[in-house]
């Protein structure tokens, strides 16, 4: 996730940049950039890391001009340096281009236009898309005709803007997808663009929202709107009455509830590209090296991470035993490297963590690689130290995380889970490439699903403020949602204060059953799969009891209520996916509780994001 913003007008275009990026940087701090225009020719600074870098950058070389766009970035393809920074220009340094998404198609684009002569400098996928306007302006064509020729070849997810020497005094900016904004901000003799509310609320209040497939041509008098056929579109003009930090939250009222409802876009964001279209294969960036062979040879996998990335790697466990039919075990990082474990060079650890920077974690990654383990890294912070000492990467590409409790990093992480998986199954030969499709197509259908179970969140919050004042909650699960009430009881901890405890249905008989009384809500997992009927029994077991059942169930389960004094209900998908629909509701519970108690959501007390000291 990438922000970009633009000005066209009569001020100076460059501090006007960076106070939008410096609203967008929440987006990724990975580098800066701007390209302004300026006595008709384009200048263009960049800087590695947070924007501070940039500021320095441009207060070493200053810049000015009247029209000109910028761009914070949260590398996807390319490691985050100065060259891959954005705007990328083209060979002649007269065209511009930022780009929020990801082009999965880039490779395929880029192979014509090296073998015409075109210098690339970057290792990035939206470079190729300046070589491409720039072989469009030289027919002498303007920069909106270029755009509207370059962007409906471009595959995957992007929001772009263009500015060219060759066209001065004008911005074109282009949606290709659902992934990011592009939203058009109206002034006096000047206009704006950013990807996200915050970075206009300086300047307008009123604005307009660029929809896929659509391209906004800004100068300052003017704003115009074209579909892909280059016809004019009619646009309506949204007053925004948000304020500024209502804005950064995109409106919610905190990032943990915004980062909740970016699930189905990051989940798109995280299978995109990951499926060869010719083989049915799963593929993944370069980053990811291992050789077929070394995994037919694979022995075992340990898989790793802390506090809720140790209930993805539970449910990891969960996937790749059944998809791939390798024994898996499960880790506690801060237990693990200090008991000597015992580490084989046919094994792969996969150790999972969203910062990338969890000390227990990577002390723990240590210790494998020592042993002469492969290292394999599930990770959301690029550029981060698991990314980096890891043989392999796989990212999770939701987009900065803020809020402490971690909920789009735990869904991209089962994604993510899923699909190596499927990877491991497709080169060991467990499943053959028909089953693999029905698995990679349920995958697909998930961001639709989530979006449906999202839609149900005035329920579950009714449910949150009738159970907010109880002091203690069990989780129970069974199979693959085992994991999922482990999740679900951590998160109600961590943000409510209250006690939670998640545990497999089946170990209730061996103590549990102790803690049942009318006081004690218990949240039970009871989707229709392999373990429905044992699931229906233990929550009979809490009734007779006199405990207080919310069931977890699926839409089409009409029995269920006669089991439960209260029914949350998600849409069925395949077993091994559930996880991903059934631990939404479990996260906007816990979220409603706390907020009803009024606690501090996204910074819960005694907590950090990442826990960088043992
Ligand atoms: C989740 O809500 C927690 N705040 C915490 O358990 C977190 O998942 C854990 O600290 C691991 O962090 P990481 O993914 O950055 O390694």
């Amino acid at each position: 996730m990438c922000g970009i913003v633009g000005y066209v007008g009569s001020r100076d275009a460059t501090p006007l940049l960076v106070s939008g990026l410096r609203r967008l940087e929440y987006r990724g701090y990975d580098s800066a950039g701007v390209a302004v225009q300026e006595d008709g020719q384009l200048e263009v600074r960049r800087a590695e890391g947070k924007l501070d870098n940039l500021v320095q950058v441009i207060a070493q070389k200053p810049v000015s001009g009247t029209s000109g766009i910028g761009h914070t970035r949260w590398a996807t393809h390319g490691r985050p340096s100065e060259h891959n920074a954005h705007p990328h220009v083209d060979c002649g340094a007269v065209t511009a281009v930022i780009h929020n998404g990801i082009i999965e198609n880039f490779e395929e684009l880029k192979v014509p236009l090296l073998r015409a002569g075109h210098r690339f400098t970057s290792e990035t996928d939206t470079e190729v898309v300046v070589h491409m306007l720039e072989d469009e302006l030289k027919q002498g064509r303007s920069l909106e005709e270029a755009a509207l020729r370059v962007v409906p070849r471009l595959e995957g997810a992007a929001a772009l803007a263009f500015v060219s020497a060759k066209d001065p005094g004008k911005i074109v900016a282009a949606r290709v997808s659902n992934a990011g904004g592009v939203i058009v901000g109206y002034g006096k003799g000047e206009n704006h663009l950013a990807s996200d509310i915050p970075a206009l609320l300086e300047h307008t209040r009123t604005v307009s929202f660029v929809e896929p497939g659509e391209f906004a041509v800004i100068t300052a008098n003017e704003v115009r709107f074209l579909g892909r056929d280059g016809r004019p579109v009619e646009k309506s003009r949204t007053t925004i009455t948000w304020d500024p930090v209502t804005a950064a939250k995109a409106g919610y009222k905190h990032f943990m509830l915004k980062e909740i409802h970016e699930q189905p876009r990051v989940l798109s964001d995280t299978l995109l590209g990951r499926v060869d279209r010719g083989s049915g294969r799963v593929i993944f960036d370069e980053d990811v090296r291992i050789a077929d062979e070394q995994v037919r040879r694979l022995q075992r996998i340990t898989l790793l991470g802390c506090g809720t990335a140790g209930y993805a790697a539970l449910a990891g466990k969960y996937l790749i035993e059944r998809l791939a039919r390798i024994p898996c075990d499960v880790e506690i990082p801060s237990e693990y490297r200090y008991r000597d474990p015992v580490v084989t060079q046919d094994q792969l650890v996969v150790a999972l963590t969203q910062s990338g920077e969890t000390v227990d974690t990577l002390a723990a990654i240590d210790e494998a690689r020592k042993g002469g383990a492969r290292v394999l890294a599930i990770v959301n912070a690029m550029g981060s130290q698991a990314s980096r000492v890891a043989d392999d990467v796989i990212y999770l590409h939701a987009g900065p995380e803020i809020s402490v409790a971690s909920t789009k990093a735990y869904t991209t992480m089962l994604a993510d889970l899923y699909l190596l998986a499927v990877f491991l199954g497709q080169r060991r030969g467990t499943f053959d490439q028909g089953a693999a499709g029905k698995l990679l197509a349920e995958l697909f259908h998930l961001p639709t699903l989530v979006d449906a179970v999202l839609a149900e969140e005035p329920k579950v919050k009714a449910l949150a403020y009738r159970y907010h004042q109880s002091k203690d909650f069990l989780y129970l699960g069974r199979g693959i949602n085992y994991p999922t009430a482990l999740e679900g009881a951590h998160k109600l901890k961590e943000l409510s204060y209250s006690h939670a405890e998640g545990a497999a249905a089946g170990e209730m008989k061996h103590g549990i059953n102790a803690l049942i009384d009318e006081s004690l809500p218990v949240v039970a997992i009871a989707l229709q799969d392999g373990t429905y009927r044992k699931m229906v029994s233990n929550i009979q077991e809490v009734r007779a009891r006199a405990g207080t059942v919310i069931a977890l169930a699926n839409d089409d389960d009409e029995d269920i209520g006669q089991h439960a004094s209260d029914v949350i209900r998600i849409p069925r998908t395949n077993d091994l996916l559930s996880p991903i629909l059934a631990v939404v509701p479990l996260h906007l519970f816990a979220y409603h509780v706390a907020d009803r108690r009024g606690n501090d959501v996204d910074q819960p007390r005694n907590l950090a994001k990442a826990v960088t000291v043992e």
